[in-house]
């Protein structure tokens, strides 16, 4: 094994990772690990905008951009949290500006912001025009400023590094071991500080607008060190995925003015969200199409229904959602100047996480002790920004926030500790021979059949509505797709390029943090946000106004705790759009 040494070391390179690299990379020695090319990190999908109260278009502020965030949670978010991601989000958005971000303009040169749903002027009245934007390629505009940024503050990247190992003693990380894709060689990375910023973990759903590299590595590697895993149970469908595979087609379009309609040519959420219609947030448009589907409403008795941009013209449709434009093209052969597009829920965001306090430092016990050295940031993270349901837009601006507190947090950790100090203490021979025994793997089972069934089985079982006679048959399958886990069987043995390997590893991450949501999902007996058990009446305010926190037992077991909200100003309300 190749040892290495760096004051920091980051675990991923989306919009967070790079953020915080960047940060600690001015006074630290910084690495970033990624187990692809950083500039193919899923943050460059990230299409509508990122979120901010300047002001530049409508009249707005931070507080009524604190308050649609607490409603959109429903109520669940940490409230301190949330005001600290809204006021920020104005320092952070200008430092992007500065840092080179590509926004688009409005004809006197500010920063030009668009309507997403859920954000709302004069605390829930009128739509706002709040999400920076730069056209519909934000994320993408965002990640790849944060990525030359980083290697101007001289951050080495060890691309193609598959993180496998964190080194954990006694309440203190060490760093991380990681298998070097190209060769198959395992190297250890020893840091005084460690962020896990892994993204998002949807492509456990077979309807997902998630890449192929969101599997939630980072949630499955804390829970094996009994670090639990917060709030699970709480995962986004995105209204407006692509049909058939759930691409994302951005909020945005919607924004700019788009309809959606049934079979009937009817603008339905009139009857589920009559003043905020197309705008309501997300869990609440897409249980309305959900509802119109299952009730077959849907566009010729299919899964699927309409969004229109065809009102909104060929100049602006290209202007400001060429993206859009160019991608249901390409992947659905239509000209959404001239024709609707065929849309349907997609799994999109996963609101829950590693627990972590305001300064991104890893809970051990979910509560408050942190585990020394260690972080997390962006999606895999839970500081619990967005409790039950995020809005759009709010995400690329969590992973800015927060993984820029996370890296100034990191530097100032590194001055206080001085160097890392590469040791021996820590065995390291366990993951040379878990990655040896993977290999040797021999059995009739195919990774690519248990995922298969993995995903269906997270489709049909644990969607937009949820009830426990599914959520039981889910947690049984997940039980049983462990066991064959156990019988796959790799047909390549190489070392180089072993992409095999890599499924497998990436297979054992979904079937871990699979099982938390399922079990969560299970036990949380109430609707809330992006939670919608069809065998409960509502919210619950009495019994599940709290966070779940997940634990791993020695012997395998799942074990719940339960943790207060932080309210600081909004108490629990009826939440109608
Ligand atoms: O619809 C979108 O452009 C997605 C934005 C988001 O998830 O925040």
């Amino acid at each position: 094994m190749e040892h290495h040494r760096h004051d920091v070391v980051v675990v991923g390179a989306g919009i967070a990772g790079l953020y915080a690299a960047m940060k600690a990379g001015e006074s630290a020695d910084v690495a970033v690990l990624s187990k692809i090319y950083p500039t193919r990190s899923h943050s460059g999908a990230a299409q509508g905008g990122c979120a901010a109260a300047l002001g530049n278009e409508t009249e707005d502020n931070w507080e009524w951009h604190f308050y649609d965030t607490v409603r959109g949670s429903d109520y669940l978010g940490d409230q301190d949290a949330q005001e600290l991601l809204v006021k920020e989000a104005i320092p952070v958005m200008y430092e992007m500006e500065h840092l080179g971000v590509p926004f688009s303009r409005t004809p006197d040169g500010k920063i030009a912001q668009r309507k997403f749903g859920g954000h709302f002027g004069q605390f829930g009245k009128a739509p706002v025009q709040r999400s920076c934007y730069a056209a519909d390629r934000t994320g993408h505009a965002q990640l790849h400023c944060l990525y030359e940024q980083s290697l101007k503050c001289g951050v080495r990247f060890y691309n193609e590094f598959l993180v496998v190992s964190l080194m954990i003693e006694d309440g203190v990380c060490h760093g991380v071991i990681a298998l070097e894709i190209r060769t198959g060689m395992l190297h250890a990375f020893w840091a005084r500080a460690v962020m896990l910023a892994t993204g998002g973990y949807a492509r456990a759903w077979k309807v997902t607008s998630n890449a192929h590299a969101n599997t939630g590595d980072g949630l499955s590697l804390v829970l094996g060190h009994g670090i639990p895993l917060e709030d699970m149970e709480f995962v986004q469908f995105h209204p407006t995925g692509l049909y058939p595979i759930g691409i994302l087609v951005s909020e945005a379009a919607r924004g700019e003015g788009g309809y959606i309609f049934n079979k009937d040519g009817e603008r339905f959420m009139k009857k589920y969200a009559e003043a905020k219609m197309e705008l309501a947030p997300r869990d609440v448009v897409s249980r309305a199409e959900t509802t119109e589907i299952n009730e077959g409403r849907g566009i010729d008795g299919a899964d699927y229904i309409h969004l229109d941009l065809t009102h909104l013209g060929a100049d602006k449709i290209l202007e400001r959602l060429p993206q859009v434009h160019e991608l249901v093209f390409k992947f659905a052969g239509v000209d959404c100047i001239k024709e609707p597009i065929p849309i349907r829920p997609t799994a999109h965001y996963s609101m829950g996480g590693i627990p972590t306090d305001l300064d991104t430092r890893v809970l051990l016990d979910g509560r408050e002790t942190p585990v020394e050295g260690l972080y997390a940031s962006g999606e895999c993270a839970c500081v619990s920004n967005h409790g039950a349901n995020r809005l759009g837009t709010n995400s690329t601006l969590e992973a800015a926030v927060f993984g820029r507190r996370g890296g100034m947090a990191m530097a100032e950790f590194v001055k206080e500790k001085g160097p890392v100090v590469v040791g021996t203490a820590i065995p390291t021979q366990h993951v040379e021979d878990e990655v040896a025994h993977y290999r040797a793997h021999e059995g009739k089972e195919r990774a690519s059949v248990v995922r298969g069934e993995l995903q269906d089985a997270m489709q049909n079982l644990c969607g937009v509505f949820r009830d426990e006679e599914k959520l039981s048959k889910l947690v049984a399958k997940i039980a049983d797709l462990q066991e064959r886990f156990e019988h796959v069987g790799l047909q390549d043995k190489s070392k180089v390029f072993n992409t095999e390997l890599n499924e497998l590893v990436e297979l054992k991450h979904m079937l871990d943090f699979c099982e938390v949501i399922a079990k969560s999902a299970l036990a949380r007996q109430e609707c809330r946000g992006a939670h919608w058990r069809t065998d409960f009446s509502g919210r619950d305010d009495e019994k599940w106004h709290k966070h779940t926190l997940a634990f791993k037992e020695k012997d395998g077991s799942l074990r719940f705790e339960y943790k207060p909200v932080v309210i600081t100003k909004y108490p629990p309300e009826a939440r109608k759009y």
